[in-house]
């Protein structure tokens, strides 16, 4: 009795399996009528791979086939084997033919390789699109968002992917991505854009000191750039007050001299990174940044001086030690 269930259990499967991929290519003609890069005579069992491989690689929905369509002509309303497969009508399948032999060519150049890392590996969909079927990294996508409809579409077009694929291979959702995007905005101008932006990662990042600092810089970066240095100025000081001390370090405004400084702009970094030593006094970088910034703009005694002062008050800083070596050397 037993023996006949083992006999049979395995092939009832098999036809389970069979009756299951044949489901999924019902739509097929035999032969197929318009492959141009895969083989004429490839099987249905591989060409149904291939296409199941498009689907897991873009990230479409596979149940009742209804992610072919990404690519064929068709309609759920009606059965997948009335679906015209051959059809070359929709933009996306010319464009996969074309990534399809693109994937061929790939793989075929890496077998050239001397030794392979992993002798089996293939590039394929997945490689480049991680699941999703617009392979832009997230940056471009916001940017082209940002764009095309403002800083409210690019709110909404981060809420969306988040929530679709937080967790997935698809998109770097990091702690940096937002703030440079709000950078890059607040270099187009908007210093308001870029705050609603970084107030998003305050939301995605909750109680993180340095989501909340990103904020407060561009505020400071807002005010400095409308008002001056010195308004700029006025808002750090309230900020050292109004905000939890893990926000208002000593990079803040460390960030921002440099910023200035980068930009041709030295008076106004001296005004900031003095602004910052006479806050920090006892941290490190304030001093290096203050005695470098004037080195580098020719005042090199007074550079050296600086650091001359941090070193009596920590003779055994050897990093500090160094620095005011070289500067001596070299002046
Ligand atoms: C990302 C695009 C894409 C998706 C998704 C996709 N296909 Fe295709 N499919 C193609 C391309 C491109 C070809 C043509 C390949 C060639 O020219 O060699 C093709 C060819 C076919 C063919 C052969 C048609 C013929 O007669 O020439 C069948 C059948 C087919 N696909 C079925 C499916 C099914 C079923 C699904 C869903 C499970 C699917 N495809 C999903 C791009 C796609
Ligand atoms: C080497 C990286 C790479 C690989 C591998 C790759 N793609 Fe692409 N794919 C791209 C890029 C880049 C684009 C955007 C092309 C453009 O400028 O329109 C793209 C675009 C597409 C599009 C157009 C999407 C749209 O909305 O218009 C489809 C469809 C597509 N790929 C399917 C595939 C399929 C199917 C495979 C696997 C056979 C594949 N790709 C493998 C990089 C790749």
């Amino acid at each position: 009795m037993n023996e006949l269930k083992h006999l049979v259990a395995p092939s009832l499967l098999g036809l389970i399996l069979i009756a299951a991929s044949a489901a999924t290519l019902s739509g097929q003609q035999d032969p197929p009528q318009n492959l141009q890069v895969l083989p004429q005579d490839i099987s249905r069992s591989a060409l149904n791979r291939v296409m199941i491989e498009n689907l897991r690689g873009l990230g479409l929905p596979r149940r009742q086939n209804e992610g072919c369509l990404f690519c064929h002509v068709g309609d759920m309303e009606q059965p997948s084997d009335s679906w015209d497969f051959a059809s070359d009508e929709k933009l996306t399948k010319r464009k996969a033919r074309v990534m399809l032999a693109m994937v061929q060519e790939i793989n075929s150049r890496l077998e050239g390789l001397e030794s392979r890392v992993a002798p089996g590996l293939k590039v394929t969909c997945y490689t480049c699109h991680a699941g999703r079927t617009d392979p832009r990294p997230l940056p471009d996508i916001l940017m082209a968002s940002y764009e095309a409809g403002g800083v409210d579409s690019t709110i909404t077009r981060y809420r969306a992917l988040r929530r679709r694929y937080f967790g997935a291979d698809a998109y770097d959702f990091r702690f940096t991505v937002l703030p440079s995007i709000a950078n890059a905005v607040a270099q187009r101008g908007s210093f308001e854009d870029a705050v609603t932006i970084s107030e998003l990662n305050e939301e995605v990042f909750p109680n993180q000191p340095a989501a909340r600092a990103v904020t407060v810089s561009f505020v400071i970066r807002q005010a400095m750039s409308e008002e001056g240095i010195e308004a700029g100025l006025g808002v750090f000081e309230e900020a050292l007050t109004t905000e939890p001390e893990d926000v208002v370090t000593w990079s803040m405004l460390d960030n921002l001299g440099w910023g200035y400084f980068r930009a041709d702009h030295q008076s106004e970094a001296m005004q900031i990174f003095s602004k910052n030593l006479e806050t920090f006094p006892d941290e490190y970088v304030p001093n290096e940044s203050f005695g470098d910034a004037l080195w580098f703009s020719g005042e090199q005694e007074q550079g050296m001086a600086v650091f001359e002062s941090w070193l009596e008050r920590h003779p055994d800083h050897a990093m500090a030690r160094r620095r005011l070596a070289t500067m001596r050397s070299r002046r």
